[in-house]
């Protein structure tokens, strides 16, 4: 054995995740979903009721307007709904830099407001009556908010700590309907926010309106989070009255906020895992995300790899200069190295032409970096398949024989090759051939607009 099969070895220890050490997860997901519906959400972010207890069948019509706030973009959408399950999107979209994303609250919600004001009187004003334009009608809004928030109603809730770069201060604790309201009175806007969903909300009301039999929205992207429908009974943490004003049997969308979800007890971090998290704006905060999200699949692979090359098993033992700076390796690197079949990986070595190396890396370089980004993404899309199985289990999908529909939105899902081929086969190594054949992950976009306004229209008929 060389001395890179030893480190190679070694770190497929540290990351791969046979079913044996799948389980523990699990079954502390499971607990969680348990404790988290019968915990009040008081500080507690976990398993927050949504209160969207209806889902589309794909024949609604009208336009409506909707607001998607992610870690990267904020997108304001007037969304037709044409019936048939067939949308049309007209979108704005802004890029908030880190002076906005840490600056004060009321700033960051005039910026959107400014946003909304763009589109509703310029880009997209053709699609509003003329009332609407001029202030004179309200006009309703569906904000998707891809943050925690402790949703009191389905157009309230309190804003809880953010992550993916954001501390806007005087924000936390807020009601993010009235920090919208009055960002729209300082901008003279007549528009009330009528509904408020997580992305992951969205993203399976969206899919439901393409495929009504969806049973799960995930959202794998910058960060992680998965929805499901949960019986109204089962949601404990709701008030007796609030549980008895709905019918027997009604089921209500909950968000899971899986992202937040496990601690060091169950969770296999590994030395990377707990160097990335000690270098953190936010440690302990995320600690599952942070295994295995966009946001930090770069970053592990760069610890990795700087490991590699002191053992000098990379780049002859050389550091490149730039490859020192933290979050310098880019998600997207990964993905592109895992991807290029060029026989001389040229795409790789363009890829790593920003970093300044002494020699030229080899193939064999490209080989081993290739290989360390393959045992990393592929330990992340066996964190992804843990969510999928514990909403699954929790759901109590695997009786019966009928397909088991995910839809599923993000950038690592999407475009990382391979993701879906490695989920699947951890959930066929958890659960079986059988009941695996029946997973369906579909690709469900624009869950932010499309479930925003969905969720606007369904709540306010
Ligand atoms: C947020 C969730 C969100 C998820 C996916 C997490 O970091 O806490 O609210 O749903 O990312 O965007």
């Amino acid at each position: 054995m060389t001395n890179t099969d030893i480190l190679f070895k070694t770190l497929e220890q540290q990351f791969l995740l046979p079913k044996d050490k799948l389980s523990p997860i699990i079954q502390g997901f499971m607990e969680e979903f348990k404790t988290g519906l019968k915990t009040p959400s008081k500080g507690l972010a976990t398993m927050i009721p949504s209160f969207v207890t209806r889902l589309p069948n794909g024949n609604e019509t009208g336009t409506f307007l909707s607001l998607d706030l992610g870690g990267t973009n904020l997108r304001i959408s007037a969304v037709e709904l044409l019936g048939n399950g067939q949308v049309q999107v007209l979108e704005l979209k802004r890029c908030p830099d880190t002076q906005l994303k840490t600056g004060k609250g009321s700033v960051f919600f005039d910026w959107i407001a400014d946003a909304v004001k763009e589109l509703v009187t310029v880009k997209a004003s053709h699609l509003f009556t003329p009332d609407q334009v001029s202030g004179k009608e309200t006009l309703l809004l569906g904000v998707c908010w891809s943050f925690p928030v402790d949703q009191t109603a389905v157009d309230r809730g309190t804003i809880l700590r953010m992550g993916k770069g954001f501390t806007l201060e005087n924000t936390e604790g807020n009601d993010l309907g009235d920090m919208f309201h009055k960002a729209f009175e300082r901008k003279g806007l007549n528009i009330r926010v009528s509904a408020i969903l997580n992305d992951t909300v969205g993203t399976l009301v969206a899919h439901a309106y393409s495929n009504p039999r969806t049973r799960i929205g995930l959202i794998y992207a910058t960060g992680i989070n998965g929805a499901y429908p949960e019986k109204v009974s089962a949601i404990q943490k709701l008030s007796a009255s609030i549980r008895d004003a709905y019918k027997p049997g009604t089921e209500m969308l909950i968000n899971t906020e899986i992202d937040i979800f496990g601690n060091d007890s169950y969770l296999p971090l590994n030395k990377y895992d707990l160097v990335l998290d000690n270098s953190h704006n936010q440690p302990r905060f995320q600690l599952y995300e942070k295994m295995m999200s966009g946001a930090y699949l770069g970053e592990l692979t760069r610890l990795v790899a700087l490991d590699f090359i002191k053992e000098g098993s990379l780049f002859e033992g050389v550091v490149p200069e730039g490859l020192e700076e933290p979050w310098s390796f880019p998600t997207m690197y990964m993905s592109t190295l895992e991807r290029d079949s060029t026989v001389g990986h040229e795409k790789s070595l363009e890829t790593l032409s920003g970093y300044h190396f002494v020699n030229t890396p080899t193939l064999q370089d490209i080989a081993i970096l290739t290989r360390i980004c393959r045992t990393v993404s592929t330990r992340s899309a066996s964190l992804a398949s843990v969510a999928i199985a514990s909403m699954i289990q929790q759901q109590n999908l695997i009786k019966g024989d009928q397909d088991i529909i995910v839809g599923v939105n993000g950038s690592t899902y999407e475009f990382y090759p391979f993701m879906e081929e490695r989920i699947h086969r951890t959930l066929r190594e958890w659960f079986g051939v059988e009941i695996s054949d029946r997973i369906r992950l579909e690709v469900a976009r624009d869950g932010g607009s499309i479930g925003g306004a969905l969720i606007a229209m369904l709540c306010c008929p």
